[in-house]
């Protein structure tokens, strides 16, 4: 059979199955098959991700949140926008707002503490992603993303917006401190 020709027989499907082909068949079959049970059992015994609970909010409600973390435990202020750095008590809540084109505020974690991490957009979508870590959550205006984590290693982290979102995208960037 030719691909520029017509088939000769004008029904063609009805010939039999060329053992090639049957094989490829079972083999993408099997392929498709394994992919699709990865997808759960990688999401229980794979170390990258990250189980989030997600609830409903607004801007307003999470800003004041964030505000009164800030209120109560920042340390100092960083960068020429004066960002404020909190260093909340560990096993505590905090929360990082992410917006056109800063994260806010800094955080300041104790090593081998577990936090509960809340993510909210106060505009558009962001994407949260942690360097080197590279640990990644999108995040959303109008949910709170909540994650817990468990600084393993002191120093400074990097967090970079990996969800395009305009002219000042790639000025998005912040720092997460662990001590
Ligand atoms: Cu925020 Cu890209």
């Amino acid at each position: 059979m030719s691909a520029i020709l017509p088939p000769s027989q004008r029904i063609w499907w009805k010939e039999p199955l060329d053992r090639v082909e049957l094989m490829w068949i079972i083999i993408a079959f099997v392929w498709c098959m394994v992919m699709f049970f990865m997808m759960p059992y990688w999401h229980v015994y794979g170390k990258q991700n990250l189980s989030s609970e997600t609830y409903r909010t607004t801007p307003e409600m999470f800003a004041k949140k964030a505000q009164a973390m800030v209120d109560k435990y920042k340390v100092r202020e960083e960068t020429a926008e004066n960002i404020p750095v909190v260093a909340p008590p560990a096993g505590s809540d905090v929360y990082l707002i992410a917006r056109l084109w800063a994260w806010w505020p800094m955080l300041e974690l104790e090593n081998g503490k577990t936090y509960r991490l809340h993510l909210t957009a106060m505009d558009y979508q962001h994407g949260f992603s942690l360097q080197p870590e590279n640990i990644n959550v999108q995040v959303l205006p109008g949910y709170e993303h909540v994650i817990s984590i468990t600084p393993n290693r002191s120093g400074t982290y990097g967090i970079i917006c990996n969800e395009f979102c305009g002219i000042g995208h790639h000025k998005m960037v912040s720092r997460l401190y662990v001590k």
